[in-house]
């Protein structure tokens, strides 16, 4: 069983999905604590409904990033998480706190950050970018689960999941309609983790006893 931290800013769902899938063992591990920067979010009330600690260290107009990291490790420490989990945590992290939740001996060289992104990166990195996908004029997007680094949604990834972007799609029923996955994809990476079948060789995730993907569907057009 491993111990996870959320952090959150937001709505929560995904920390929901992570939740649930704890409670109804799809993943061996249990959230320790969820910790928001904003007070009042729900993702906070949806930790205390789960019987999980919830902490909230406020980042508004904070400016020292690095500072802000190191009491955030503070927090978290004490709940001795195995994995962070990013859920919808609206922060760049510093060195300040990726070194803290670095490689251990345990993860096969994977570092103990993850985050979830609600498109297929490299593309769209960043903010707003189910409409940056519309925009573009994608075909599909998707999500990604990948294991977070300094740069802005740049590290070595997971997993991935494709949704068709649809005619007449508005940023509404994208996101909607990637949401979906996320919460399907979020649990079944960290499980990976928790069964320790994940390992790093480069920037290349290895999921030990992978099945591999299925043929490549044509476009939803066609
Ligand atoms: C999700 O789309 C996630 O991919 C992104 O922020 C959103 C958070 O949603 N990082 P929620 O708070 O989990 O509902």
């Amino acid at each position: 069983m491993i111990r996870i931290a959320v952090l959150a800013s937001g709505g929560g769902t995904n920390l929901q999905a992570l939740l649930d899938a704890c409670a109804a063992g799809r993943i061996d591990g249990r959230v320790e604590v969820v910790l928001s920067n904003v007070p009042g979010a729900m993702a906070l009330e949806r930790a205390r409904k789960a019987g999980a600690a919830s902490e909230v260290l406020p980042s508004r107009g904070v400016s020292d990033r690095a500072a802000y990291d190191r009491s955030l490790v503070e927090r978290l420490l004490p709940h001795r998480p195995d994995l962070v989990c990013l859920a919808g945590w609206m922060r760049l992290l510093t060195p300040a706190f990726l070194s803290a939740f670095g490689p251990a001996p345990a993860t096969r060289g994977c570092p103990r950050v993850m985050n979830i992104h609600p498109a297929l990166l490299p593309a769209f990195p960043g903010l707003h970018v189910q409409r940056a996908a519309l925009d573009y004029g994608a075909r599909f997007s998707g999500c990604t689960v990948h294991f977070v680094d300094e740069g802005t949604d740049t590290g070595p990834i997971i997993a991935q999941a494709v949704v068709p972007v649809l005619a007449g799609d508005d940023e509404a029923a994208l996101a909607a309609r990637i949401l979906q996955q996320e919460h399907r994809l979020y649990p079944q990476a960290v499980q990976w983790f928790a069964q320790g079948r994940l390992s790093l060789e480069g920037r290349i995730v290895v999921v030990e006893g992978a099945r591999g993907v299925p043929a490549p569907q044509l476009h939803p057009w066609d």
